[in-house]
């Protein structure tokens, strides 16, 4: 009966997050300007710039809105300040709903730094105490979309050293409780190599 009344409310008024849905078809035909960058299939070629084919829709939606707020949210981007000041959040929830239903490129592993990448992915660091990235990114780096946890499977690892950098000088910091912030603080250069090495050929 509550469940109900809220749709018939929902249906009323405009309703928050909770019901807005992203519509795939809809988000296809806003991505023309995306696509120069991020990828005619949301898989980006350049290494600097994220695949976001098969990302997570909540993720992706967070991300959006953050860039909008820009400084205050956290994640100011000079690139992606500007586009994202003319999407409206219906936009953003349709162009999730897109580019999370592509599927996403997975690359390979350096068999070099594989070893290292796999340890700390898989089972963290217990003498530097660094939580294993697998309890909140999975096993196969899928992520998790309740908890707007981002997939990390086949990104660039360029792109990922970039992030993790990023969330230790604390130049990136939305993320909630600080979460990245505090696991990066202890990750070394090396560590960072190697895990972002494992991640892009992780499936
Ligand atoms: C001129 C190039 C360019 C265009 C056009 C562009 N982006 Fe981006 N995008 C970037 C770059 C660069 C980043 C990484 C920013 C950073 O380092 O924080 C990014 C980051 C993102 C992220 C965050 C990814 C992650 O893993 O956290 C999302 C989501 C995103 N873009 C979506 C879009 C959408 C949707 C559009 C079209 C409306 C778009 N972008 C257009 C360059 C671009
Ligand atoms: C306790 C949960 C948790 C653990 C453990 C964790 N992460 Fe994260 N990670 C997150 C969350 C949440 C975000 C998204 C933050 C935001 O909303 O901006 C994130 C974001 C990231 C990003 C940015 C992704 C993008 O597309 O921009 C990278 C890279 C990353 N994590 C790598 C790692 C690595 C490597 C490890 C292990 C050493 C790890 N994470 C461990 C929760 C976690």
């Amino acid at each position: 009966m509550k469940n109900l009344i809220s749709i018939i409310i929902c249906s009323l008024f405009v309703c928050g997050s909770a019901i807005a849905k992203g519509d795939a078809t809809a988000g296809k035909q806003k991505s023309a300007t995306c696509s120069a960058c991020h990828g005619m299939d949301g898989n980006s070629t350049v290494p600097q710039w994220p695949k976001i084919a098969g990302q997570k829709q909540s993720y992706i939606v967070q991300q959006l809105m953050d860039f909008k707020v820009g400084e205050k949210s956290g994640r100011h981007n000079d690139t992606m300040y500007p586009i994202v000041a003319m999407l409206s959040k219906q936009d953003m929830e349709d162009l999730a709903a897109y580019f999370s239903s592509l599927p996403g490129s997975i690359g390979a592993a350096s068999p070099k730094l594989a070893a290292r990448g796999k340890a700390l992915y898989r089972g963290g660091d217990l003498e530097n105490k660094i939580t294993a990235c697998t309890a909140c990114h999975g096993p196969t780096g899928q992520g998790i979309e309740t908890a707007a946890y981002p997939r990390l499977a086949g990104q660039h690892p360029d792109y990922i050293v970039q992030q993790l950098k990023a969330f230790k000088s604390k130049e990136r910091a939305n993320d909630l409780n600080a979460i990245m912030r505090d696991i990066s603080a202890k990750l070394s250069d090396d560590d960072m190599l190697a895990v972002a090495s494992y991640i892009n050929g992780l499936h």
